[in-house]
């Protein structure tokens, strides 16, 4: 499939996405309204990533792939000045009228991650989250780094596909929301060559081992121990970080 064709259906399946996700929240804006900790919480990697960011108070920050816009009402909340982009004209709708419902003003710009149209060295701060996975690696990495400032600082949210049961479940089972774009498939490791030629310092921090189980059951005090028991196991044996759900990538410019 060309590079067109790719970034074609990517837009065309998350604007469709969008529009059946504006039926419930166009016509009931207080849908829209949320508080940050709903956001930072309703997955274990997303705090302690957002942490990674640092103070971005003052900060011009980049939401890389926005979708529904909740990470770019939260940084602005926090001071930062916030431009969000996306593929999809349906989400950034939706992301532009969450802004508005916040009371949060954000530059959103339609754009491809992999050609982005900003001057080099535009942003202090890029948080991505579940979409360098839909991309070309090499083009995005080399463009990430343009856009950075020296000494600046990218933290990416991705799907990690170390864990081969846990990619046979992905492509075997059916389980709720498991909608997927024919192209996008979660990073392993040897994806990440392109990433750590342009940012040599990358980190890799692997979250939700057995507290994976989260994705099928809702979350109370089984998960909540086998969340505790993974950092535990983690710390002891970071290898493990390979058969992890999710995965943080920090990439310091
Ligand atoms: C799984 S969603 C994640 C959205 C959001 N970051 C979040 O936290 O929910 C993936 C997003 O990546 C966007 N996307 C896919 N390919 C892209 C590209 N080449 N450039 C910019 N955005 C892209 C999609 O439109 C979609 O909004």
């Amino acid at each position: 499939m060309s590079a067109m064709d790719r970034l074609g259906s990517e837009q065309l399946f998350h604007d469709h996405q969008a529009r059946q996700r504006a039926d419930t929240f166009f016509h009931n804006s207080d849908r829209l309204r949320f508080e940050d900790a709903a956001w930072l919480d309703h997955e274990t990697w997303i705090r302690p990533a957002f942490a990674g960011l640092g103070d971005v108070a003052g900060l011009r920050v980049l939401d890389y792939g926005c979708g529904h816009g909740m990470a770019t009402v939260v940084l602005a909340r926090r001071g930062a000045r916030v431009t969000a982009f996306d593929l999809s004209a349906g989400y950034l709708a939706e992301a532009r009228a969450r802004a508005s419902a916040n009371g949060v003003s954000v530059d959103f710009i339609c754009a491809d991650g992999e050609h982005l149209p900003f001057a080099d060295g535009s942003f202090d701060r890029v948080w991505g989250n579940a979409v360098l996975h839909h991309l070309h690696l090499g083009r995005a990495a080399r463009e990430l780094r343009r856009v950075l400032r020296p000494g600046g600082l990218a933290v990416f949210c991705e799907p990690w596909g170390g864990n081969p049961l846990l990619n046979w479940a992905r492509a075997r089972l059916p389980y709720p929301g498991k909608g997927r774009t024919a192209d996008e498939s979660p990073l392993r490791p040897r994806d990440l060559r392109p990433l750590r030629q342009v940012f040599p310092r990358m980190a890799l921090c692997g979250f939700q081992l057995l507290s994976m189980i989260r994705r099928v059951l809702r979350p109370g005090r089984l998960t909540s121990s086998l969340e505790r028991f993974d950092a535990r196991l983690l710390r002891a044996f970071p290898a493990l970080q390979r058969f992890c759900r999710y995965v943080v990538l920090t990439l310091p410019r």
